[in-house]
């Protein structure tokens, strides 16, 4: 469990921003609410976990944070519309968001069923569309501000048995890079980059595949997988928010259309 950080609204890094995070019950998302939180932003967390979501949004406000959960399917163009209707009734504005919300469905290409194939394509990479699409004129109505795409290093490189992973997450990654030159195009402020993490300790490990696993037990084993990393270190969520707060922080505006890879060495 990530525990909640003190909050100093005043010098924080995103002081006076105020920030979307989808997929924030959990994982990486939910580390990036209490990183993002921590450092003075005013966070809207956004899953379809409504319990986890209502918990991490009371821990950041219980440490003096300001947050704010919607239960949000990222499938659904009307619920966007609905998350950012009530973030600017709240805020008033827009400046963050981080498309982070992503599962996982391993396995072999020819036994993939098409509404698994579909339901990863709608989730992953139409969810980011729809993220982009209703959050880019908010943000630029706003002054201008920094959206983060989470790809993997699946968006990198492919993978056997991921293939339809690979396909959402390199969807991702080209994604970042058009909707980056169109914002730029245009003078509207937007910075868009993509994160590339690697193997990072989260329960997206315990669905890759419920029938992946002979013994019963979805858990890929990390500590195996972690060996196959250069540094021999499994990532903790911790590892990829860090990244995530400087994309969103002022301290990278003069990056856009990038990739950032967190991933101990693996694409090296
Ligand atoms: N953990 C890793 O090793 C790893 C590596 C590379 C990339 N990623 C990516 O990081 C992101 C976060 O993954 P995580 O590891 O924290 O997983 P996680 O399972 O811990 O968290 C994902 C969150 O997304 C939410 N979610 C799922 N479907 C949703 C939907 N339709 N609408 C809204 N929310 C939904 C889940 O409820 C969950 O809270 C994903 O995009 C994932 O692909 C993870």
């Amino acid at each position: 469990m990530i525990q909640s950080q003190g909050v100093d609204k005043a010098v924080g890094r995103v002081s006076g921003k105020v920030a979307i995070v989808t997929g924030g019950a959990s994982g990486i998302g939910l580390s990036c609410a209490h990183r993002l939180a921590a450092e003075g932003a005013a966070v809207v967390v956004t899953d379809i976990e409504v319990g986890a979501g209502s918990e991490a949004v009371a821990a950041i406000n219980a440490a003096g944070g300001d947050a704010l959960f919607i239960k949000h399917d990222v499938t659904s163009e009307p619920a966007w519309q609905d998350v950012l209707a009530a973030t600017m009734e709240k805020y008033a504005r827009l400046d963050i968001l981080v498309n982070n919300a992503g599962i996982g469905i391993g396995g072999s290409i020819v036994d993939m069923a098409l509404a698994d194939w579909q339901r990863q394509q709608a989730i992953n990479l139409d969810g980011v569309f729809l993220g982009l699409k209703h959050s880019i004129p908010a943000i630029r109505d706003s002054g201008g501000g920094s959206i983060i795409n989470i790809s993997s290093v699946a968006g990198m490189k492919g993978a056997a048995n991921l293939a339809a992973y690979n396909a959402t997450k390199g969807g991702v990654r080209l994604l970042t890079k058009g909707v980056a030159l169109e914002c730029a195009q245009n003078r509207w402020g937007v910075r868009v980059n993509s994160v590339h993490p690697g193997i990072i300790n989260t329960p997206i490990w315990d669905k890759v595949n419920p029938d992946f696993y002979e013994d019963g037990q979805n858990r890929v084993d990390l500590d195996a997988m972690a060996e196959s990393v250069p540094n021999g270190i499994l990532g903790q969520p911790d590892d990829v928010a860090n990244g995530v707060l400087f994309l969103a922080s002022d301290e990278s505006s003069y990056m856009t259309g990038t990739e950032m890879i967190i991933d101990g060495g693996l694409c090296a």
